[in-house]
């Protein structure tokens, strides 16, 4: 019988989200039926740019009381091109994420078996990263107005905000991830030189949590630095954590380091796990190869991973990891990854590959 059965929204949105969503869901059924141990129930919401164009809202009344009833929400991409991106990202991804406190966003990042990094002297195993992200206030709080529109003397401001609050929670949530992977090291990344309000509490703050941890060991880098290392030392690097700004960037210069940004995930996780968490790909909705079948899957498939092993299926979910990587060293690649496999064959073939292992 089965015992443990989850309750998963799965909303596409726009672009190639729903493509890559639809993806992930067929790999995920084929794993729940193949395992037999645990059961995925997967609700479709159709919340997207069309939507708002239809009825102003992304997020219908009531919408978030009834998306809080799931255990994990696998999320696709939001942005149009016919809708400014500051309304599709406040209007949908943040308005899940803040509400929710979906406080930790974590990107894990590493070449995969099968796969080049454009780095000349990375391969596989040589880049294995996790970003941690501050993902409920920094540079993204939206505080600021803006003054005197449209004038020559115009005046913007866009308030970063660091709450020890959340400084103190997200090193905390970092120091834990680092303390659980085998090299056990930790990089704080702030700009505590220019920034010195803000950057120097997390300075502070980082220094104060990591006597809880000693068996960790870690350092400070500043961002700019950062960027550096990370092309030019990629191995001396394990876990990072930044602010909200920072981390987004580097994590898209990790998955290009990486190989591709169609191959990485993205979880915004609620640790207090009085919300369900959030779990996406990395990229976003890709107008320019919508609806062309050649989206790569990987990266949700990944996301859908880290979905199963937050919801307790570590085995699943290494079995499935296990699956994309090895149809991914056997060349079914699609064309971001130099092979020239559409969305549903590397699809069909992560399926095949977990029949053949179960
Ligand atoms: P993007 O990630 O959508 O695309 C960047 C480039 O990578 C494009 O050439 C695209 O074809 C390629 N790419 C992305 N995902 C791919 C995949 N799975 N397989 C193969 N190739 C892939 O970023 P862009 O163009 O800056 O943004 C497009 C829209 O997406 C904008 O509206 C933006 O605001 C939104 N966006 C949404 C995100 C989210 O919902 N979390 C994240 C990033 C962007
Ligand atoms: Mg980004």
């Amino acid at each position: 019988a089965v015992s443990r059965s989850y309750s998963i929204a799965a909303m596409g949105a726009d672009g190639i989200g729903p493509e890559v969503v639809d993806a992930g869901v067929q790999v995920l059924s084929k794993l729940a039926s193949l395992d037999g141990s645990f059961q995925l129930e997967f609700e479709d919401y159709d919340w997207s740019s069309d939507t708002y164009k239809k009825t102003g809202q992304y997020i219908p009344d009531g919408g978030l009381e009834k998306l809080k009833k799931h255990d994990a929400i696998l999320f696709g991409a939001v942005g149009a091109p016919d809708v400014p991106d500051h309304l599709s990202l406040w209007g949908l991804r943040l308005a899940i994420c803040q509400p929710f406190q979906q406080y930790a966003n974590v990107r894990p990042t590493k070449i995969f078996r099968g796969t080049s990094s454009p780095l000349r002297n990375a391969e596989h195993g040589d880049l294995d990263w996790v970003i941690i992200r501050e993902n409920s206030e920094g540079e993204y709080a939206g505080q600021g107005g803006r003054s005197h529109r449209g004038q020559p003397w115009e005046t913007a401001t866009e308030v970063s905000i660091f709450s020890r609050h959340a400084v103190q929670r997200i090193m905390e949530f970092a120091f834990e991830i680092a303390q659980k992977r085998p090299r056990k090291q930790l990089t704080v990344v702030t700009k505590s030189n220019a920034q010195r309000n803000g950057m120097v509490l997390w300075d502070e703050v980082a220094l104060e949590v990591s006597k809880k941890f000693s068996d960790v060991k870690w350092d400070k880098m500043l961002v700019d630095a950062m960027t550096c290392r990370m092309v030019l030392d990629p191995k001396s690097i394990d876990t990072i954590v930044a602010t909200n700004l920072h981390a987004d960037i580097l994590s898209d210069l990790a998955a290009a380091l990486a190989g591709s940004i169609g191959i990485a995930p993205t979880s915004n996780l609620d640790p207090t796990r009085q919300n369900p968490s959030m779990f996406e790909p990395i990229h976003g909705s890709a107008f320019d190869i919508t609806g062309k079948g050649v989206a790569n899957p990987v990266a949700t498939f990944w996301t859908a991973s880290e979905m199963l092993a937050w919801l307790g299926e570590e085995e699943a979910a290494k079995k499935l990891m296990d699956a994309v990587e090895t149809v991914t060293e056997k060349g079914v690649r699609t064309r971001d990854l130099g092979g020239s496999a559409g969305t549903q064959e590397v699809t069909d073939a992560v399926c095949a590959e977990l029949e053949r292992v179960f």
